[in-house]
């Protein structure tokens, strides 16, 4: 889920053959180009849409080859040291690229433009642009000056901006699966984190346009929308005329009832803020998916309390049990942080047997990475040596090898309803598709069946990542 590999980035994961119909938007005028590369979470990815819809208005169509513009954006986290690192690293290639061609605007956006502001000017001299998760509207005015040679910053948080009215144009192109934004910003304040200050504060989006939106591509052909937020259960609108206030299993119920056709996915969900009824949400709509992404950072009640996650190990493990109690077919992951400040072995140890508590089928994992500006900067000192923490690491990601493997053992035999996303990576026989709990299946084709439609598939063998099976009829 998280990208902090140049290699993976959304202009490469794209499938070329899509490239027409979910690329070009309608009425688009000129042939003008611009590029852009996503770093980061979904909700870059997913504002990067926003951004090519912005430059689409002003006569820009999204490209894939760098070669044929003079306008590339960079759209950058600030999550962890190396996911920063690997932005420098792109930028410098993009540095010499500018010297051989004068005329190459580069502009970056997202966390990193945040974080460091006007640094970026002086830091990476060639940088045209540098605008912050909330300015994107200001993107047309700042293309234009930097045509002009004038640089331009603009990195204002908004208490309100959620770019509501934007019909982002999707750049991943299988035109089955996108990412609705449904809010913005985060009020949580973990101490390793950086995203308070990067994307501000939270702020939940008119309900009313999410269903739009999810409505829209579902007639465009879409199959299954992901909604997205830093911290989904926070997600509350408040309806100006009538005062109602709109929770987010309420949404998500209103999301589900576009079409019982229309998966609904979410991410991320706070173990502090999950409630009941989202739970009974997804019990009750069979296209609500049966997948939690439930970080825990830590399964240690000490660390966790330095982490400000407001949550203590037995709060997380009776989510986790509710969980099982209410939807018993659901998968849970995880995200996992291994030596934050002062963690002790046996604190490790906590982290390691809560991931065979929670049998998460999947979990995202990293070593502590210190961030500046964030209060466990500020207030503890990353006492851990490096080695201690990657050695940490490689336990919980065996345990949670091991914990995979098991788990989706025990798929086996089991039938499950996918949809098919398109040709498995391996081989043009085989389809590749999802679960409701978000397992990606691998099956051979059989009758006319294609991407977007539901199979049932019986599972016949299962990996650490993938189950694989046959469709039935
Ligand atoms: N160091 C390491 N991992 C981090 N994450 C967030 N901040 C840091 C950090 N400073 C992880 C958390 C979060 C995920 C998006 O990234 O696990 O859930
Ligand atoms: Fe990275 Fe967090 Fe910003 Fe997403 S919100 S891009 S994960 S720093």
């Amino acid at each position: 889920m998280y990208n902090d590999n140049p290699t993976l980035n959304i202009n490469k994961e794209i499938d070329e053959s899509k490239q027409g119909q979910a690329f070009f938007k309608e009425g688009i005028k000129g042939d003008k180009k611009f590029y852009i590369e996503s770093y980061g979470c979904q909700m870059n990815f997913s504002d990067s849409e926003i951004v090519a819809s912005i430059l689409a208005d002003i006569g820009y169509q999204p490209t894939r080859n760098i070669e044929e513009t003079n306008l590339i954006f960079i759209n950058t986290c600030s999550i962890r040291e190396k996911a920063e690192d690997n932005v420098r690293k792109r930028l410098r290639i993009f540095d010499k690229m500018k010297r051989k061609r004068p005329d190459l605007l580069v502009g970056v956006l997202g966390c990193m433009a945040e974080r460091l502001k006007e640094k970026f000017l002086e830091e990476e001299k060639l940088v045209d642009m540098v605008v912050g998760p909330d300015a994107y509207r200001d993107i047309p005015k700042l293309v234009a000056n930097a045509f002009d040679g004038e640089k331009g910053v603009n990195v204002f948080l908004s208490r309100e901006e959620t770019y509501a009215d934007i019909s982002p144009l999707r750049l991943d192109g299988n035109g089955i699966s996108a990412f609705i934004s449904i809010m913005r910003g985060c009020d949580n304040m973990c101490s390793f984190c950086v995203v308070p200050y990067t994307r501000g504060r939270e702020r939940s989006r008119n309900c009313f346009t999410v269903i739009a939106e999810a409505r829209d591509l579902f007639e465009r052909g879409y199959k299954e929308v992901t909604l997205l937020g830093q911290n989904v259960d926070s997600y509350k609108w408040e309806n100006p005329e009538t005062k109602k206030v709109v929770s987010f299993a309420e949404l998500l119920v209103m999301v589900a009832n576009v079409s019982p056709e229309l998966r609904v996915r979410f991410s991320t969900s706070h173990p502090k803020d999950i409630t009941e009824e989202v739970m009974y949400a997804i019990r009750d709509h069979e296209n609500i998916c049966n997948y939690i992404h439930l970080p825990v950072q830590s399964g240690n009640s000490r660390i966790l309390k330095l982490m400000n996650r407001t949550y203590d190990r037995e709060w997380y493990m009776k989510k986790v049990d509710d969980i099982r109690r209410i939807i018993p077919d659901c998968a849970i992951s995880s995200d996992i942080i291994t030596g934050f400040c002062t963690e002790t072995e046996e604190e490790h140890q906590d982290s390691l047997s809560i991931i065979k508590y929670a049998n998460y089928s999947l979990s995202y994992m990293f070593f502590y990475s210190e961030r500046p500006g964030t209060l466990a900067q500020r207030k503890y000192e990353d006492d851990i040596p490096l080695a201690v923490k990657k050695r940490r690491l490689a336990e919980v990601i065996e345990v949670q090898r091991a914990v995979s493997i098991a788990e989706n053992e025990k798929d086996i035999g089991k039938v499950f309803k996918v949809l098919i996303e398109g040709n498995s990576k391996r081989s043009d026989d085989f389809y590749k598709g999802r679960n409701s709990q978000n397992k990606m299946t691998i099956f051979q084709k059989k009758g006319d069946f294609k991407p977007g439609d539901y199979v049932q598939v019986k599972i016949t063998e299962s990996t650490m990542a993938t189950l694989k099976g046959e469709i039935v009829l």
